[in-house]
């Protein structure tokens, strides 16, 4: 059978080092288990809970925020060549896929399949508990600093170049739909 996470995530491959990968994967297969989530019930998840009428899934957020930072990533590296302030692109795919993870922890779902907050995600938002997560399972601290940084939690910090993308491309699918 399939890996769940594969299926889901299939760019998960972007990531180079096997290390990483496997530790991208051991978050994402505890965050499915933790509320038995599907692979069906995430293709059909909101990816926020704070804009109403959103018609973008949470799967497809994930994976068109990921897409949006490598592109970033490569239009800055054929622009400006050995120029270009530099970018851990394997961080950068890591911490991208795990920015949201924790949301899988954050939300939960009423009996008739409505995705809602329990008190569990009333308590923490999903990048205190995806740094957990990543914490949990051995990721970089650079990875780490992108899922703590990229939403609002982070304003006002100092980003590295790989939170800084992450963050952009985020919020530009977030505002585009809120
Ligand atoms: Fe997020």
């Amino acid at each position: 059978m399939k890996n769940p996470v594969l299926e889901l995530l299939p760019e998960i491959n972007e990531i180079e080092n096997s290390d990483l990968r496997a530790k991208v994967i051991a978050c994402w297969t505890e965050a499915l288990e933790f509320r038995n989530w599907t692979v069906e019930e995430l293709q059909n998840m909101p990816f926020t809970l704070l804009a109403k009428k959103v018609k973008i899934g949470f799967i497809e957020h994930v994976r068109t925020c990921l897409k949006m930072a490598i592109a970033v990533n490569t239009v800055l590296d054929n622009a400006y060549g050995s120029r270009k302030t530099p970018v851990n692109r394997d961080y950068l795919v890591a911490g991208s896929l795990l920015a949201d993870v924790g949301k899988l922890f954050e939300f939960s779902k009423k009996q008739d399949g409505k995705i809602h907050k329990d008190n569990y995600g009333k308590q923490l938002r999903h990048p205190f508990i995806g740094v957990g997560l990543a914490f949990k399972h051995g990721l970089p601290p650079q990875v780490m600093h992108i899922i703590a940084m990229h939403s609002k939690e982070g304003n006002g910090e100092e980003h590295s170049p790989e939170a800084i993308i992450f963050h952009h491309v985020d919020f530009i699918d977030f505002d585009l739909v809120k």
